[in-house]
């Protein structure tokens, strides 16, 4: 069993799609092994997006990271991170497959509804960004 990370970007939150994403992971064979909205700080964002800190987008990425709640959650499944990748769809929502989390919420590469993590030595890492032991199950 893997596990891996999503966040739902202030964008989804905002537009009210929170439900609509997370049954995307349950319909799927994702469990959902623990959920928290919050807000994250500047700083929190900086560090949680360091390995993008050298790229032109940084700042911007900063920004609407922290323009309103996210929703981050721990998925648990069969092949979790892939699997959540591929519910995404591609980063760009123009790029992104039909019936795509991104195809059908996200409006472009920066409001781009959600987030998961690319690896699983990464999920690893974002997941203890957010989440103690005990907090999932
Ligand atoms: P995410 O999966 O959260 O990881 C980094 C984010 O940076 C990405 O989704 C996009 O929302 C944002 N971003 C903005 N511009 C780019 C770009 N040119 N390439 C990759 N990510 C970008």
């Amino acid at each position: 069993m893997e596990r891996t990370l999503s966040i739902i970007k202030p964008d989804a939150v905002a537009k009210g799609v929170i439900g609509k994403i997370l049954d995307r992971f349950e319909s799927n064979g994702l469990r959902i092994a623990a959920t928290r909205k919050l807000e994250l700080s500047r700083k929190d964002a900086e560090a949680f997006y360091a390995i993008h800190s050298e790229r032109p987008f940084f700042n911007d990425l900063v920004d609407f990271m922290t323009s309103g709640p996210v929703v981050v959650s721990v998925l648990e499944g069969e092949e979790a991170m892939q699997k959540n990748r591929d519910l995404m769809g591609a980063t760009n929502p123009q790029e992104a497959a039909a019936g795509t989390i991104r195809a059908d919420f996200a409006e472009n590469i920066d409001a781009n509804a959600v987030h998961g993590s690319d690896s699983v030595e990464n999920a690893a890492i974002e997941i203890s960004f957010f989440f103690a032991d005990r907090d999932i199950s």
